[in-house]
């Protein structure tokens, strides 16, 4: 018996079977077992597709893909090619809204900020903007529901696999509508846990753009699940709160003054960002103020109210920041009235709404 193999015996654990349990994907490197690796027909990799079709792929409505030319309802082909620059440098950008009752919400204010991300990066726009809502709202007639998300992608596009933007034959254009399910109602009636991330925060140039460099905010996102928390906030250099992972934060102080880390650090985000206008509503009641401001975590444990706003569920109240409880522990009047504004909003303000169906 060759020796790589006995050892690997010798270190098996006790009553474990080598071929059960965390170990039963890996294979042992060893000339007795055949390591062939097949060299594949295309109609092999069709149908090994067709075979690998995933439980989630029912929310994967319908996407538009340039390199394809159209758009796909079939997710088994809702796929990139390998040497696009996005995949292998994170060299895109992208946007993510949302379409309820067949009305895109805040679709200019995105569009706006994609075409900020993309004059930043040096990125072509693969379509003008009349184009573009076309394929946005033929996208998600196709994928046959209101009520989904939508994201956004526009890449370096595929060509060689440098990292030199050069070698590209153009940037290229993905849209894919995913079904969009409400958050947990209990997030909005219990609240959500926060922590602090050291996580470092991205510098200036790229916080403030939505590029598809997005290792740190996944960073965050661990961290704040290992931490048994929701959601985590990272600090910029001299130590204020700055973002969540995929989202923005905010503190309603005991003198009532909605606060919001400043945007010249983070990414401006499209909720807050309306959130705070619709806010002015309720000064003289529930608020003395609004105001961009640098706000310490003590500032934040201290707080009456914390809030957290994104896209996909609008507002939550935050009960609890590094295990300390804010407020008196339950969702505050702010966030109520807030989310009531936001909701009514998004369903009735004709302004903000793109209407899908023709
Ligand atoms: C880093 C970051 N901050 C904030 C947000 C919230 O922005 P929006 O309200 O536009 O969803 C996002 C959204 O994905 C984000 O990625």
């Amino acid at each position: 018996m060759p020796r790589a193999q006995s050892s690997r015996q010798s270190r098996r654990r006790p009553g474990a079977h080598p071929g059960c349990g965390v170990f039963a994907a890996r294979r042992p490197f060893s000339a007795e077992v055949n390591m062939s690796v097949p060299v594949l027909s295309f109609d092999q990799v069709i149908d090994r597709l067709i075979s690998m079709r995933q439980p989630y792929f029912t929310k994967y409505l319908a996407a538009y893909s340039s390199w394809y030319g159209g758009i796909i309802t079939d997710p088994t082909l809702m796929m990139l090619p390998l040497d696009d620059h996005m995949v292998h440098r994170g060299d895109g950008v992208f946007e993510v809204f949302k379409c309820t009752d067949w009305n895109i919400y805040a679709l200019a204010r995105h569009l706006d900020r994609m075409k900020r991300s993309m004059a930043a990066s040096f990125l072509e726009p693969p379509v003008d903007e009349k184009r573009l809502i076309e394929i946005v709202c033929a996208t998600v007639r196709a994928g046959n529901s209101g009520n989904c998300l939508v994201r956004l992608f526009v890449s370096r596009g595929p060509g060689s696999f440098s990292a030199n933007p050069f070698e590209s034959v153009g940037s290229q254009l993905f849209v894919v509508a995913v079904a969009h399910e409400p958050a947990a109602p209990e997030k909005y009636e219990k609240g959500v846990k926060l922590v602090t991330t050291d996580i470092p925060i991205k510098t200036e140039y790229f916080a403030t753009i939505k590029n598809c460099n997005y290792l740190p905010n996944v960073l965050m996102k661990k961290k704040a699940l290992d931490r048994g928390a929701d959601y985590s906030v990272s600090l910029d250099e001299k130590g204020f709160l700055a973002e969540g992972s995929t989202e923005n934060i905010g503190i309603v102080s005991k003198k009532g003054e909605l606060l919001i880390p400043r945007f010249s650090r983070i990414l401006r985000g499209i909720t807050v960002t309306r959130a705070m206008e619709l806010a002015r509503k309720l000064t003289g009641a529930q608020l003395t103020s609004t105001a961009e401001a640098d706000i310490t975590p003590e500032q934040a444990c201290d707080a009456a109210e914390i809030l957290i706003f994104g896209t996909s569920f609008i507002i939550f109240p935050v009960v609890e920041y590094d295990g300390n409880r804010i407020g008196n522990g339950r969702p505050g009047p702010v966030f109520r009235r807030l989310l009531e504004l936001m909701a009514e909003d998004q369903a009735k303000n004709r302004e903000m709404l793109t209407p899908v169906k023709l």
